[in-house]
């Protein structure tokens, strides 16, 4: 069957398995290999994507369910800023070692990019609860928390000098 799918901006057309799993069409066919695939169980969530800007276990989700509709990955984080740039989830997790092996950590920044889109000043039991459908055998989860409260301050930071400027722009014109 042919899908037509946009992957982090761009689009791809493949003829496809109708059984084919989403995890399975960005890593295999796509060659996007930061999705990872923790288990056979629909558990761990190191497969979470977004699909049409809500995060879904991507193991849970056939290929041609994406039909026509946008996906992005982690690799499509910082996509649109400069080389040097980071998503700040991406920064968080960096700087408040949110990682320890990495294994679930697409599938936590994905899930915490799609919390601050609709929370951007999320407590800790929230962010909790977003990650709750998520498993890390490393952190004990408390650092991935403080990567994303630490994400969440940096975005307000950055809205923050982005109005003043604008503020002051306007106030020179
Ligand atoms: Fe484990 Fe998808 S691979 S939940
Ligand atoms: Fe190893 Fe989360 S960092 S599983």
């Amino acid at each position: 069957m042919q899908i037509t799918v946009s992957v982090n901006g761009e689009s791809y057309v493949r003829d496809v398995e109708p059984r084919l799993l989403l995890t399975h069409f960005l890593r295999d066919e796509l060659r996007l290999t930061g999705t990872h695939w923790g288990c056979d169980t629909s558990n761990c969530g190191a497969c979470v994507v977004r699909l049409d800007g809500v995060p879904v276990k991507s193991c849970t989700v056939l290929a041609v369910m994406a039909d026509g509709a946008e996906v992005s990955t982690v690799e499509g984080l910082a996509h649109g800023r400069s080389d040097a740039e980071l998503d700040p989830v991406q920064e968080g997790f960096m700087v408040c070692h949110g990682l320890q092996c990495g294994f679930c950590t697409p599938g936590m920044m994905m899930t915490s990019r799609a919390l601050l889109d609709r929370d951007p000043a999320p407590t800790a039991e929230t962010i909790r609860e977003a990650i709750s459908g998520q498993i890390c055998r490393c952190t004990g989860y408390e650092n991935i928390v403080r990567s994303v409260q630490w994400a969440a301050a940096k975005e307000s930071e950055r809205k923050r000098d982005t109005t003043g400027d604008t503020e002051s722009s306007e106030a020179m014109a």
